[in-house]
């Protein structure tokens, strides 16, 4: 991001303690530092005060609290506004945006508890508007693409960017050469084209000439997961829901198995509530019904996703 001017949270890596310690006498605050490594999802701290941002340089790199992950450190802007996920098709020559939206990453209800995959989503983003939308194009999207072209790595396929939409524009937090979890439980049921004919566009480079429409409806996906998620959870128990779910609606099964024709939990996030309407909020109460006609065990799920999305439309009225 950096090499192709893509815009993104500004970054300095180090390797050696002095010069880090140099950098956040005079970085802003907060500041982002991360040891560069994997360290369990925990090497990462959102320093308030130049003194914090020194201990946490000092714990990584001195005293090695995340071993050798710490020997590299990045110190990055911190970043903030809302996040927009934006999954993409591309073919290396066109970048074709799916419908925005937005995910709900902490565990439990106002965005409080631990990170997780996601535990909900919604679609549109409210915040995602059509101007930004250009910019993002403009600043964001073409540009990797052209980047990606650049180092000799075409891709085609399904291109994720996570975004936040930050007072100084667009930038990107992530990028996933996948399909986002659970986004495309929201997204891919508002895709009005045919799915297949789209896979073989970007394969195929034509991508350009493909039909690629999405509904004017909205979507909600509740995610029902496992009691104890995303720490430590139990697996087995039986899952029951109705042969057949109301109109509209759709259960995407994950973390689960079947055993004996019975259908078994087996992972955290056990399965996602999909229902698609007009508006959002039909779409959210179209969910949250579902989702009591699902039956586990220990069963959890967060009962305010799209929340967040209808305090944004609000504002906007
Ligand atoms: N929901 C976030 C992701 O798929 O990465």
């Amino acid at each position: 991001m950096k090499k192709y001017g893509i815009p993104t949270a500004a970054y300095e890596v180090f390797t050696d303690m002095e010069k880090a310690l140099a950098y956040v006498k005079t970085a802003p605050m907060p500041a982002v530092v991360k040891a560069d490594g994997l360290a369990l999802g925990k090497g990462v701290v959102i320093a308030e005060t130049h003194e914090e941002a020194e201990k946490s340089v000092r714990s990584m790199m001195e005293d090695k609290v995340f071993g050798e992950s710490g020997a590299r450190v990045v110190i990055e802007e911190f970043l903030e506004g809302p996040e927009v996920s934006i999954l993409s098709f591309t073919d290396g020559k066109t970048v074709v945006p799916m419908v925005s939206s937005m995910d709900h990453k902490r565990a439990l209800d106002g965005d409080k508890g631990l990170n997780t995959g996601g535990m909900g989503t919604v679609a549109p983003n409210p915040y995602y508007t059509d101007e930004i939308a250009k910019q993002c194009m403009k600043t964001i999207f073409i540009p990797t693409m052209n980047a990606m072209n650049a180092e000799g790595r075409t891709f085609r396929g399904c291109l994720y960017f996570g975004l936040m939409l930050t007072t100084r524009g667009p930038k990107v937090i992530e990028y996933n050469c996948r399909f986002g979890d659970p986004e495309t439980q929201v997204v891919l049921p508002l895709l009005e084209s045919d799915l297949v004919d789209i896979m073989f566009a970007t394969r195929n480079g034509t991508l350009a000439e493909t039909p690629v429409h999405f509904s004017d409806g909205a979507a909600c996906c509740v995610i029902l997961a496992s009691g104890g998620y995303p720490a430590k959870y139990e697996k087995g128990f039986e899952i029951t829901m109705p042969e057949r779910m109301p109109e509209n609606t759709q259960v995407f099964v994950a973390g689960a198995k079947l055993e004996d024709g019975k259908l078994l939990t087996n992972g955290g996030r056990v399965l996602g509530v999909t229902a698609t309407a007009a508006k959002l909020p039909a779409a959210i109460d179209a969910a949250y019904k579902s989702v009591e006609l699902v039956h586990f065990d220990n069963a959890f799920y967060r009962k305010d996703i799209g929340q967040r999305a209808l305090k944004a439309y609000k504002k906007e009225a």
